[in-house]
């Protein structure tokens, strides 16, 4: 029987650089001769891609409540698990996420609740999501890209597109949203490295080709 493939997943706050390390962890692995595949959360399919649409629109800034906002998260991820994730990780192949569950908790979870002692109930709640919607397809690798909200905004500011509906929040909501991956890297040590990418990007490139180097020893030599 063909062994099952890999799932890594690529995390961080806005402007983390996740979109070129992403493309640069594909081309490396490809080089190595592996079969990789490449999605996005939310979106990936194109059921999925129009939740996106939805959920980004500025429009919406300020009309969606928090439940809705996750229903819409957990339906484009039920879809884009079944349809995209499961059937990769069959056919043996690599699968590379640009986002997965680990967003929610630090968006829903922690950029949406202000208060401390309110969050608990809603990061119980996502745990059990992340195993209902996803018939249990969890990451085997989450590399979480971490620069501070100050360099953020920087980021931010030399941008030419229009800004989306999160990137639109205040500071403090980055900064909720931060400390949430923060909280993921610790709560879950097993899969998740936490690689700083505020500094020349062939070093935090480095640091990802180690871990990815990591995972593929760890499953593919006998
Ligand atoms: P992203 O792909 O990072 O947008 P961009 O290409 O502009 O960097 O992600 C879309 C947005 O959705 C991002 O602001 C984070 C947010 N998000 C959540 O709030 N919860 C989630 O569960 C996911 C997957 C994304």
């Amino acid at each position: 029987m063909k062994q099952e493939g890999k799932f890594i997943t690529f995390e961080g706050i806005e402007k983390c650089g996740k979109g070129t390390i992403i493309k640069k962890a594909e081309t490396y692995l490809k080089n190595k001769g592996l079969d990789v595949v490449l999605g996005r959360e939310p979106g990936g399919i194109s059921f999925g891609e129009d939740i996106r649409n939805i959920l980004l629109n500025s429009k919406y800034r300020g009309k969606i409540c928090l439940l809705s906002e996750l229903a819409l998260f957990y339906a484009s991820r039920a879809q884009y698990s079944l349809d995209f994730v499961k059937p990769n990780l069959k056919q043996g192949k690599i699968v590379l996420s640009d986002r997965y569950y680990d967003s929610t908790y630090a968006y829903q979870g922690f950029g949406r609740i202000k208060e401390k002692d309110e969050r608990q109930g809603m990061l119980d709640v996502i745990k059990v999501f992340n195993y209902l919607f996803t018939e249990n397809t969890h990451p085997n690798l989450t590399i979480i890209l971490d620069i501070s909200v100050d360099e953020m905004i920087e980021r931010m500011n030399k941008q030419k597109q229009k800004k989306d509906r999160f990137e639109k929040e205040k500071k403090e909501f980055h900064e909720r949203v931060r400390e949430g991956y923060l909280w993921v890297a610790n709560q879950f040590k097993k899969r998740c490295v936490l690689v700083s990418n505020e500094r020349p990007l062939e070093e935090t490139l480095d640091e990802v080709k180690l871990h990815l180097d990591c995972l593929l020893e760890k499953y593919y030599k006998q």
